[in-house]
């Protein structure tokens, strides 16, 4: 009995986004409390800003996600189809490497479906070539990069 158990839970860790819960589940805990609030991410939870689901700022190269978490973005955007022209504040100062690393392999993965995690030395990377910033990206030169 206590080992059908231990199969079944052993069963049930492995997620269905294909990548091994250990890598994913940091990242959705820092996306709960850093990135629902404002994102539209079900039917059920609507947020004001666009959504991530199979966005192609999500789907596409991780290098623009990553700059989008560090730094924010404002100005015209368009996502799924609509141009949204708000603002989202970036997390350089709040979240370490490893945490962006954590969260957008996560966003990845629940909404682009890509199972490749994202590594904090590419944060890493990215947040050196950009210290110093302190302007939002605009969609136009996130665009320009790729
Ligand atoms: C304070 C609200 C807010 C928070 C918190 C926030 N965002 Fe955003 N995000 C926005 C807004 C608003 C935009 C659109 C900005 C524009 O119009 O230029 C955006 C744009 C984006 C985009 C590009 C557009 C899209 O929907 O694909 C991505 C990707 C993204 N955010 C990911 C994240 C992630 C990951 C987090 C958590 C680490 C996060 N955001 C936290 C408000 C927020």
């Amino acid at each position: 009995m206590i080992l059908g158990v231990a199969v079944l839970l052993t069963g049930c860790a492995q997620t269905h986004v294909g990548i091994p819960v250990a890598a994913v589940e940091p990242g959705r805990s820092k996306f709960d409390a850093h990135c629902a609030g404002c994102h539209v991410i079900d039917a059920v939870t609507s947020g004001y800003a666009p959504t991530l689901e199979g966005a192609s700022w999500v789907t596409g190269p991780e290098g623009l996600i990553i700059r989008i978490v560090l730094h924010g973005v404002g100005g015209p955007i368009e996502v799924a189809g609509q141009t949204h022209d708000l603002s989202m504040p970036g997390f350089e100062s709040i979240l370490t490497d490893a945490e962006i690393a954590a969260v957008v392999s996560y966003v990845r993965s629940r909404f682009g479906g890509i199972s490749t995690p994202v590594s904090a030395a590419t944060v890493r990377q990215i947040r050196e070539a950009n210290q110093g910033r302190r302007e939002y990206w605009t969609a136009a030169e996130l665009l320009a990069l790729d």
